[in-house]
């Protein structure tokens, strides 16, 4: 089978991690002659904005259309304020290809990497079901009377039916087919018509599933729960602001950002999946190889899974975790002093020997 994948490194470290991403990539197609992948590359980003005016082509988003995958490094760089680079490239992909589920493993891989005291490793594992299409981030909003003492500034989250009820039946679909529990994170006693909502429409559709076990927090006691208790969560369901922060804090609970990865998803494949690092473009360590590649070969295995092979996903997450038990071998932000590259060549040494 040939996997068709667009690749879009983007900018700062964006490229490098996205590099050695397609070294582990290649290193499969070797290893199984059942499998094949074509990369085409698209040179969008924040130097393309810089010399074309744009983020991407205007019909950026039909090129991309036919792939079965975009697998993409990060966007953003100083000298292009965020808001443009964000909206301009990685939302409008979001949208446009409807990649309303976006999954954020919270996995410690190996009990070394959490700053929390005592955890053992199977005490942090759940997946975050982040709605990623609507709700906070769904840019409605208005300025009225710019620059006034009388300034006033809305930005108002939407939440649609059509679109609260397909994550929340998505993430009751996953705990049910997994045999897990699903809560809940939301903030029905202040946001008073959004997130009232989010909680009757939670309600509502476990009626569907009586076979899952649910809860439901609010999201400032749940990031205390994060901390203090994280063995209380299995696939967790949240907006899509609270998900953005929910999951670096689990990043920060599981090994940095230089771990953590996230899939957007449309699952009913009418449109490409997007698979990247939950990290940005980190300009501070930029161009100096010592990103930290291992959330973006993350990406690599969730994309697998995502294509139907999980027993390569598996392998490639078997791999980090070896990977992650050779301190020296890792790069400055999990205590090594590996480079970008060294790290991707050893990750492909261990899964030849897989
Ligand atoms: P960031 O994730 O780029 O960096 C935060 C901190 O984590 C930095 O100290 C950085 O050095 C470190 N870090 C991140 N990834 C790392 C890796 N792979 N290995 C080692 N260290 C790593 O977030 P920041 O600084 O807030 O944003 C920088 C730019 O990236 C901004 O323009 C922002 O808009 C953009 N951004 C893009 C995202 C995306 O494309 N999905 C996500 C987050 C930010
Ligand atoms: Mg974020």
């Amino acid at each position: 089978k040939t996997f068709n994948i667009a690749l879009i490194p983007g900018d700062g470290i964006g490229p490098e991690v996205v590099a050695e991403g397609v070294k582990v990539l290649k290193a499969i197609e070797k290893l199984d002659s059942s499998i094949s992948f074509t990369f085409t590359m698209f040179p969008w980003g924040c130097e393309y904005y810089i010399d074309n005016g744009k983020m991407m082509d205007d019909d950026g988003i039909d090129k991309l259309k036919t792939f079965d995958a975009i697998y993409l490094g990060a966007v953003g760089y100083p000298g292009v304020p965020d808001h443009i680079s964000l909206w301009d490239l990685l939302l409008r992909i979001r949208k446009e290809f409807d990649q309303y589920v976006n999954l954020r493993p919270v996995t410690l891989l190996n009990q070394s990497l959490t700053p929390l005291k005592s955890k053992m490793e199977k005490d942090i594992d759940f997946l975050v079901i982040r709605e990623n299409s609507e709700g906070e981030y769904a840019g409605a909003g208005e300025r009225l009377f710019k620059g006034n003492q009388e300034e006033v500034v809305l930005q108002t989250g939407v939440f649609t039916r059509k679109g609260t009820e397909r994550i929340i039946r998505y993430a009751y679909e996953e705990a049910s087919k997994s045999n897990r529990t699903l809560t809940s994170i939301s903030k029905g006693n202040a946001l008073n018509y959004s997130m009232v909502f989010w909680d009757e429409v939670f309600d509502e559709i476990g009626k569907e599933y009586p076979d899952v076990k649910t809860y439901s927090y609010l999201v400032d006691a749940a990031s205390l729960y994060f901390v203090t208790d994280p063995k209380k969560f299995e696939v967790v369901v949240t907006s899509n602001l609270f998900g953005d922060i929910l999951t670096d804090l689990g990043a920060a609970l599981t090994g940095g950002l230089g771990l953590a990865t996230g899939a957007n998803i449309n699952p009913e494949k009418d449109f490409p999946s997007m698979f990247e690092p939950v990290h940005g473009s980190a300009p501070d360590i930029a161009g100096k190889g010592i990103a930290n590649p291992i959330a973006a070969i993350w990406s690599v295995s969730q994309m697998l899974d995502f294509f139907g092979e999980k027993e390569w996903g598996e392998a490639v997450l078997s791999c980090i975790k070896d990977m992650l038990k050779e301190t020296m071998q890792l790069t400055p932000d999990l205590g090594g002093s590996a480079s970008t590259g060294e790290v991707g060549d050893r990750f492909v040494e261990l899964l030849n020997e897989y």
